[in-house]
């Protein structure tokens, strides 16, 4: 596959917020809100492989979402359980390997098999990845990650002489994956609520208005569009990449 053109981002991961606002909005259960949720994550799927992304990763359970009410926590288990099961077809013809990060054995039983099926079904594919953030927390994941540079450290494969922020990232859950290059976020919150905090460091943030079960393939475009008008400058000059792009 040819690389993804340079104004297209070749990963864009998304906060979806809003669909107990959007239920609420509407006089219905919050549930009602995630159930609309999970259309637009069908939506933005395949908007994000029309465009040419590579990697969309999606913000689905937080570490901090178990405190939600107990019904509400069981919904949203249940609703994955069920997108797994419908949707694995879908990303086999679409050729989309799924993927996790988070600590995924804490999740449910019935939901842990749906998702070693889905990775299972869909681990031969390389050009486009779907990375579902499942009891997903940054801060978890760098203790995670602290705990197996230790071990590695320890093992002897790595030494602390001769390490590098690169040796560190490659224990994070995201080791094999690239940084994301556009972070949206839905339903007019500015936060990053645990997201990605280091793999962000360098990403364009896109915070919009509208509500997770509203957010549509044209907003999802509209989105990538003011990515591509942006400058990237990782910590270069405005001067200094225009004179030498590839620095
Ligand atoms: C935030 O909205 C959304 C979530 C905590 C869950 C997102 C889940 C889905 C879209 C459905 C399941 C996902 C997949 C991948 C099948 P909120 O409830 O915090 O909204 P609010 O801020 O308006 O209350």
């Amino acid at each position: 596959m040819p690389d993804t053109p340079a104004h297209v981002p070749s990963h864009v991961a998304i906060i979806m917020d809003g669909n107990g606002r959007w239920a609420k909005l509407r006089g219905l259960p919050r549930i009602e809100g995630h159930r609309r949720g999970v259309e637009t994550v069908r939506n933005v799927i395949d908007a994000a492989k029309e465009l040419g992304v590579r990697y969309l990763t999606l913000y689905a359970f937080s570490v901090e979402n178990w405190k939600r009410p107990q019904d509400e926590v069981g919904a949203l288990m249940s609703l994955l359980e069920y997108f797994l099961k419908r949707e694995t077809a879908t990303l086999v013809k679409n050729k989309i390997r799924l993927r996790t990060i988070g600590r995924t054995q804490d999740l449910p039983e019935p939901v842990r098999r749906q998702l070693d099926a889905a990775i299972a079904a869909t681990a031969q594919f390389t050009e486009h990845t779907l990375v579902l953030a499942l009891n997903y927390g940054s801060r978890t994941e760098v203790v995670d990650a602290a705990r197996a540079y230790a071990a590695a450290v320890a093992a002897g494969t790595v030494n602390l002489n001769n390490d590098s922020w690169e040796t560190f990232a490659r224990h994070l859950y995201t080791g094999d994956l690239p940084d994301p290059d556009l972070v949206i976020r839905t339903s007019g919150e500015y936060r990053v609520s645990n997201f990605l905090l280091l793999q962000a460091a360098y990403a364009e943030f896109v915070f919009t208005p509208v509500l997770w079960p509203d957010f549509s393939k044209t907003d999802f475009a509209a989105a990538v569009e003011t990515y591509a008008k942006r400058e990237r400058r990782f910590g270069r000059t405005s001067e200094q990449l225009k004179s030498a792009p590839c620095l």
